[in-house]
């Protein structure tokens, strides 16, 4: 039996390096074995936790599509899919929550730091984005996910989908697989200005769709530390470091052999070489992303399609949760 594995992404903006790095890189690993069916959501109800404005969201739930196509994603092998137009997503999570508690869900420290991060005031806060933790693990059990690879700041959601699966099962029989995290080993890049995680909205992120004009640009203007030595320090030369890694991926070679082939030269010449093997790297996800781009008509088709098969394993799964709480209604709808 194939097991399953589900993750995702909020359609906020283009993807980046980061998410490269941290989970994108993970994700065509998984998707190369043949014991794995990958499910990537994209998950738009969320991007409603922390902002009303959703003007751009069908646009991002494109861009995020896109770039999941143009680094490798497969959809002939994997579903890439839209949370809102899988129905059984909500009718799972409308369950789900007459199971947990209040009391559970406003422990989750994820929460309490996305409120934190978007300047909404605890008593602000909407029902939607204290509940989001639920709806994240209908996603997830709907889907009878083995694997959810995940941030480190998603821990505390899986454990949460977890407990609810657990007493799910305790209450009405054995319905849901629990799932596990897997959270990558490697560190997250830091932006271009170095003092934080590669991010949008801090303005510090080289997009996997950004021109080579554009990365020239901004790796000219990356930060870099006091010396001129290109070594790897990541407490003392915290910004040299982290553009060491975006070498290290752009090009494959290790940190040792990067010192090595920098011994001397200098931060000129290693951001020359960077903006190039960066857009060596770049390119042909750019070739990708630009056929796709041209036909909305192939990125539509894979959402759409993407969106039935979730559809029909939702509605399966959906079958033995209404079985297990007797709110299939039989003696109403079978007669
Ligand atoms: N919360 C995740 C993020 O912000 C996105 C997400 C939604 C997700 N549903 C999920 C991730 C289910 C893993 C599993 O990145």
């Amino acid at each position: 039996m194939k097991k399953r594995l589900l993750t995702g992404d909020r359609p906020t903006g283009p993807l980046h390096l980061g998410h490269y790095v941290g989970s994108l890189a993970e994700r065509l690993r998984f998707q190369s074995d043949p014991q794995v069916e990958c499910f990537f959501i994209i998950a738009d109800y969320q991007v409603m936790t922390d902002r009303l404005d959703t003007a751009d969201v069908e646009r991002n739930i494109i861009d995020v599509a896109l770039d999941y196509i143009s680094v490798g994603i497969d959809p002939t092998r994997s579903a890439i899919f839209i949370q809102s137009k899988v129905p059984q997503l909500t009718e799972l999570t409308t369950f789900l929550s007459m199971i947990t508690t209040v009391a559970k869900v406003g422990r989750n420290p994820t929460v309490k730091e996305e409120l934190r991060a978007a300047g909404i005031e605890e008593s602000q806060m909407s029902l939607g984005m204290f509940s989001y933790p639920v709806s994240q693990a209908a996603d997830i059990l709907l889907f009878q996910a083995h694997y959810v690879p995940v941030g480190e700041d998603q821990r505390p959601h899986i454990e949460l989908t977890r407990e609810i699966a657990r007493t799910f099962n305790k209450l009405y029989g054995e319905t849901f697989v629990l799932p596990d995290e897997i959270v990558s080993d490697v560190p997250r890049l830091l932006g271009l200005d170095a003092s934080q995680k590669m991010s949008k909205s801090r303005n510090n992120a080289i997009y996997l769709s950004d021109r080579s004009e554009v990365v020239q640009a901004k790796i000219k203007a990356a930060v870099t530390d006091s010396g001129h030595e290109v070594k790897f320090d990541s407490d003392g030369k915290p910004a040299i470091s982290n553009l060491m890694r975006i070498y290290e991926l752009a090009t494959g070679r290790d940190i040792a052999r990067i010192e090595e082939d920098f011994a001397g030269k200098g931060y000129g010449t290693f951001k020359t070489q960077l903006t190039d093997a960066l857009n060596s790297f770049l390119d042909p996800i750019r070739k990708q992303r630009d056929v796709y781009d041209d036909n909305q008509h192939y990125i539509r088709k894979v959402l759409r399609e993407g969106t039935e098969r979730a559809r029909e394993v939702g509605e399966k799964t959906m079958r033995s949760v209404r079985s297990a709480l007797k709110y299939d209604f039989s003696a109403i709808y079978d007669a």
